[in-house]
Formats: structure tokens, sequence, C-alpha cells
């Protein structure tokens, strides 16, 4: 029997443990899930290509039936390129629902024989989002338990030169007699 694949398309950047839990729940589904990376030259991320690559890889590491990509383009055409019969996403919340319900009708109109298929990540990941991770790590605040220990720490080497910088410019005010600067307290 032929192998059923799907594609799990997105940006994650960086990849959330709301991701993961959708990962895990995919791998169980599906014969092959492939984990694919939008190539976005349109965006600039917080981290590269590579670098979400490199992170995705090691986190799916257990399952022997994921794998991660890279993809430009389409995605109802990287799916046919893969042999994908299913395009796998989360929806969090209600709010979530609209712009789903878009790309996957449009998705079907480009490709009538690819399916959509959404699931729900566990409900204590309902909130999280890439774009709110990255908001709260840049403003100094604890990502813990919402993104993994491995993202977790690159998050940190990441936004550690900016932090840098910020804690030069305070040094810089206080040394020429400026207020002190109300910066973040390196942890
Ligand atoms: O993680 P994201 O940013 O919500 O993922 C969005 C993604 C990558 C799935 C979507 O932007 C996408 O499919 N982009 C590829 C271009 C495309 O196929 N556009 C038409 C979709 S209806």
């Amino acid at each position: 029997m032929a192998k059923v694949i799907a594609i799990y398309p997105g940006s994650f950047d960086p990849p959330t443990n709301g991701h993961l839990d959708l990962i895990q729940r995919g791998s169980k589904i599906f014969d092959e899930l492939v984990v694919a990376i939008l190539r976005n030259p349109d965006k600039a991320p917080l981290f590269s290509v590579t670098e979400r690559v490199a992170m995705l890889e090691s986190l799916t590491g257990q399952y022997n039936n994921v794998r991660v990509d890279t993809f430009d383009g389409l995605t109802v055409d990287y799916a046919v390129r893969v042999g994908a019969v299913a395009v796998l996403r989360g929806i969090r919340a209600l709010s979530d629902y609209e712009y789903e319900l878009q790309m996957a009708l449009m998705n079907r109109k480009l490709q009538p024989e690819l399916e959509t298929v959404f699931m729900m990540p566990a409900e204590k990941y309902s909130y999280l989002s890439s774009r709110l991770v990255r908001e709260v790590a840049h403003l100094g605040g604890s990502v813990e338990g919402l993104v993994p220990e491995l993202v977790e720490q690159n998050l940190k080497g990441k936004l550690d030169p900016a932090y840098k910088l910020s804690e030069f410019a305070e040094l810089d005010e206080k040394g020429s007699g400026g207020r002190k600067s109300k910066g973040r307290k390196k942890s």
C-alpha cells in the first residue's frame, strides 16, 4: 500500500512547544510527515532557515517518520513534489479558523486532490505563537515551558548581542553623567 505522506508547512520562527505537540500528533496518523519550512524572502526572520532546519531536525530526531525540509513557492506545488496527500495545520482557537479556512480552500482550489487536516494542539498551548514568543523574548520575559530548551537557549544567544548593546548604552549614559536608563537587568 502507498505511504500516506503529509506536509506540515509553516514559518517555525522559532519552533514552539505547540508545533512540537502537533508534529507528535501528526506523526501518529501519517506514515510520513514532512515539516516544511517556508523560505520567505519577504520576511526578515529572527532565525535563518538553516538555523530553523537545525533546530527542528534536532527536536524531531526521535520520530523516524518525520523529516524536515524547506520550500518556496506554493505549498500545494511543494506537496505534489513530495507526494503528499495532505497538509497538516494546527488550529488553536476560533481566531485561527478564518485564516486557516481561507488557506485550506485556496489550496483546494489550486490542488483539489490535496486535503487539509486540522489538528488541535494541547489546550496548554492554545495561546502560544512564534510571534508572541519572539516578542516576549525580545522584551526580556521568560519563555520557559513555551519552547523547547534548545530553542530557549538559541533565543538567548540570538538576542544577547542586542542586549549587550543596550547595556553599553546604559553605561554610556551613566559615564556621561546622564540619567540611568531603565534597561533590562541581565539574568
Ligand atoms: O506558520 P505560518 O506563517 O502560519 O505558515 C503559513 C504558510 C507557510 C503555511 C503559508 O504562508 C503558505 O502556505 N505559504 C506558501 C505560499 C502559498 O502557498 N500561498 C497560498 C496559500 S493559500
